[in-house]
C-alpha cells in the first residue's frame, strides 16, 4: 500500500559552504532513504531549506563584513548548488527568509499562544559589555552547573544533554571575543514545556524498538529535566513577534531554532503552493497514516525529538492545558527522528578556521558524488562517532566501487557486447546460473527492508554481497574460456547482466548517478532515477531566489525486472575512477598540520 512520507532533512546555516561533516549527518542519509521510499512506490515529500537567521549568521556576517541577508543570500545558493551537486533529490529546498516561511512560523506562534502554551517572563539576558549587544546562548562558554563538563555553551550541555540558561553557567566567557558576559534584565517568549511532559512521555515511549537506540535514550533522558524555554531573543534579525506591542519592536526577534524547525511545514506548504494544489502538503502532515521521517545529527536530537514535538502537539492543542487546533488544523508530530553520529576528519573535529576540513565543492571538482555517497553509507557516522580518512576512501573506491562493483558491470557489458552485440538469451541454466539468480533476486526483501528501517549500512553491505557473490560466479564459469561453446556463453553472460541488471537497482539509493549510466549502458530508455536541479523562483514578483527542486515521477522501481534479451549493447565506459594512491599524501597536504 503506498504511503505519504515526509522526509524532513536538517536546515544547514546559511554561514558558509557544507563541509563532507556535515552532509554525512544530514544529507546523504535522508536522499538515500527518499529515493528507496520513492521506488517501494510511496509518496515521498522532502523539505528543507537553509536556516538563515540568529546569530551564526550574524557573526558570520560580522566576520565577512557584510549585513546577515546579505550573506544568507551568498551561502544559500552556494549550499544550494553543493546538495545538488551531491544528487540530493528535494522537492524543495527552500529558505527561511521567505514571507510564506514569517507567516507559517508567526500562525505556529500564535497557535501556541493563544493556548496557553507561551507566556512572556523577564529574565535575565547576557550582553557583550564592548559592543552593547546581547550575547546569545550559544557563544557564551563555561562549566556545565550539573555535570561539571568545561565546554558546555549557554543553551544546552552537549555532555550531559541538558538544557541550559547562561547564567547558570560557571565561569561564562564568550567565544566571540572571550570578554566576560554581563547580564540584564529583559522581557522574552516562553514555551511552556513542562506543560508537555506527559504527552511527550508517552509519544517517546511508544518509539522503542523503533528509533535507534542511542537517539531515543538521549530523547528520553531529556524528559527528566523540562524547563520552559525562551523563543525570542534581542536581535533585529529574525521572525517577528506576532503580537501587539511586540510586532513592531526592532530588537525582539523569534529564536532562530522556532523558526527553523517551522521550516520543515512552511517548505511543504510552499511546495504545495507550488505544485498547484495548496491544500496538496496536508496528506504529509495531517493524514494519521502519514509518516514523518527527520535527518540531523546528533547535536539536533532535543530540537526534534523534545521541542517540535511539543509545539506541534501545543499548536494541535494536545499538551496539558488542552486547547483547539490552529487554523492549519492538528499537525503530526515526528515518526521517527533519525540522528546520525558525528565524523571526524583524520582523527580530529572538522574546523573550518582550522581548515580541519574537505568542502563538498571541494570534493566534487576531484571525486565523483557516487564515490562519497558510497562512503559515507558503507562508512559513516550511522551508529557511532566515525572518522574519515583518505586512506580508507581510497581503498573502499577501489576495492569496492572500482574493483567489484565497476568490473561488474564492465566486463559483463563487455563481453556481452564483443560477442553479441545485444543481450543474449539464455539456455538451459545450471545450478550454479540458478543458485545466482535466485540469491539476486531475494536480495529486494532483505535490503529493502534493511533501507526502510535507515540501516543503511547493513543495506549496502547486502546488495555489495550480491556483487562479489557475481563477481566469483564469473570467475568459476570463465565464459571468456568458452569461445567455442557460444551456446553456453549466452547462458551465462545473460545471468551476469541479469544481476548486473538487479544490483543496479539496489544500489540506486546510494548511487544515483553511476545507476543511470548503467540504466543506459543495459539498452534501458527515458530517465531511471531522476536528479535534482536547481530553479529560480520568486514570491509574487519578489527577489528570485534559488530553489533546488526535480520531477522524481520516473522509471526505478524496487524489483527485479528480467532483462530483455535482444536489447543491443555497446561497449561500456568505466563506471567509477580508480584513484591514485598517492591523492592521500596529496589531500593530507592540504589540511593544516
Ligand atoms: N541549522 C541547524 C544546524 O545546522 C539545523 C536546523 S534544523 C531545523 O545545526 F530543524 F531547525 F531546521
Ligand atoms: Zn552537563
Amino acid at each position: 500500500m503506498s504511503q505519504h512520507i515526509l522526509t524532513a532533512v536538517a536546515w544547514p546555516y546559511a554561514n558558509g559552504p557544507r563541509h563532507i561533516g556535515h552532509v554525512s549527518g544530514f544529507g546523504v542519509p535522508s536522499d538515500i532513504f527518499s529515493r528507496y521510499q520513492r521506488m517501494a512506490g510511496n509518496k515521498v515529500l522532502m523539505v528543507s531549506g537553509t536556516d538563515e537567521h540568529g546569530t551564526p549568521i550574524q557573526v558570520q556576517a560580522d566576520k565577512e563584513g557584510v549585513s546577515a541577508k546579505e550573506l544568507a543570500d551568498r551561502y544559500n545558493r552556494v549550499i544550494a548548488e553543493d546538495l545538488t551537486g551531491l544528487g540530493l533529490a528535494y522537492d524543495l529546498f527552500t529558505r527561511t527568509t521567505t514571507k510564506n516561511h514569517y507567516a507559517v512560523t508567526q500562525e505556529i506562534f500564535k497557535g501556541l499562544y493563544d493556548n496557553g502554551y507561551i507566556f512572556p517572563k523577564t529574565t535575565m539576558g547576557a550582553i557583550s559589555p564592548s559592543t552593547g549587544r546581547t550575547l546569545p546562548d550559544r557563544y557564551i562558554e563555561g562549566t556545565c552547573p550539573i555535570c561539571g563538563y568545561d565546554g558546555a555553551r549557554g543553551d544546552q550541555c552537549d555532555n550531559c544533554g541538558n538544557q541550559l540558561d547562561p547564567i547558570q553557567l560557571i565561569n561564562p566567557v564568550s567565544r566571540i571575543n572571550g570578554e566576560t558576559p554581563v547580564f540584564a534584565e529583559t522581557e522574552h517568549f516562553m514555551l511552556d514545556l513542562p506543560a508537555f511532559a506527559e504527552v511527550l512521555g508517552s509519544y517517546l515511549q511508544s518509539k522503542q524498538g523503533e528509533w535507534r537506540p542511542n537517539v531515543l535514550k538521549f530523547a528520553l533522558n531529556l524528559l527528566g529535566d523540562l524547563q520552559p524555554r525562551a523563543i525570542s531573543r534581542d536581535l533585529d534579525w529574525g521572525v517577528p513577534i506576532p503580537l501587539d506591542g511586540w510586532r513592531d519592536q526592532p530588537n525582539k526577534r523569534l529564536y532562530v531554532w522556532f523558526d527553523a524547525v517551522i521550516g520543515y511545514l512552511s517548505a511543504s506548504i510552499e511546495w504545495a503552493r507550488r505544485s498547484g494544489d495548496p491544500d496538496a502538503w496536508r496528506q504529509w502532515w495531517q493524514h494519521p497514516d502519514a509518516r514523518g521521517y527527520y535527518f540531523m545529527g546528533k547535536d539536533n536530537i532535543v530540537f526534534h525529538a523534545e521541542i517540535w514535538p511539543a509545539m506541534l502537539f501545543g499548536y494541535s492543542g494536545r499538551g496539558d492545558r488542552g486547547g483547539t487546533p490552529g487554523s492549519l488544523g492538528a499537525l503530526n508530530a515526528p515518526s521517527e527522528v533519525v540522528s546520525s553520529e558525528f565524523l571526524t576528519m583524520e582523527g580530529r573535529k572538522f574546523s573550518s578556521s582550522r581548515q580541519v576540513v574537505i568542502y563538498v565543492r571541494d570534493f566534487l571538482e576531484r571525486y565523483d558524488a557516487d564515490a562519497l555517497r558510497y562512503y559515507i553509507a558503507v562508512a559513516g557516522p550511522e551508529n557511532q562517532d566515525t572518522d574519515f580518512t583518505w586512506q580508507e576512501f581510497v581503498n573502499r573506491n577501489n576495492g569496492e566501487l572500482v574493483a567489484a562493483w565497476g568490473n561488474l558491470v564492465n566486463r559483463s557489458i563487455s563481453m556481452a557486447a564483443k560477442n553479441f552485440g545485444a543481450v543474449p538469451e539464455a539456455g538451459d541454466l545450471t545450478d550454479a546460473d540458478r543458485g545466482l539468480l535466485e540469491r539476486s533476486r531475494n536480495a529486494f526483501g532483505p535490503v529493502g527492508a534493511e533501507l526502510g528501517r535507515s540501516r543503511f549500512k547493513n543495506a549496502i553491505t547486502e546488495a555489495l554481497d550480491v556483487v562479489r557473490e557475481a563477481n566469483k560466479y564469473l570467475a568459476e564459469q570463465e565464459p571468456w574460456k568458452l569461445k567455442g561453446d557460444p551456446e553456453r556463453q549466452k547462458s551465462i553472460l545473460h545471468v551476469a547482466l541479469q544481476v548486473v541488471d538487479d544490483a543496479k537497482t539496489m544500489l540506486t539509493p546510494f548511487l544515483p548517478s553511476s545507476s543511470n549510466k548503467v540504466h543506459a549502458m543495459l539498452g534501458g530508455e527515458g530517465v531511471w532515477s531522476g536528479m535534482p536541479e536547481i530553479r529560480e523562483v520568486d514570491e509574487d514578483g519578489g527577489d528570485p531566489y534559488p530553489v533546488i527542486t526535480g520531477d522524481y515521477d520516473d522509471a526505478a522501481r524496487w524489483e527485479h525486472r528480467p532483462i530483455k534479451p535482444g536489447t543491443p549493447l555497446a561497449p561500456p565506459v568505466p563506471l567509477f575512477k580508480k584513484l591514485d594512491p598517492k591523492v592521500v599524501d596529496e589531500e593530507l597536504a592540504r589540511l593544516a598540520e
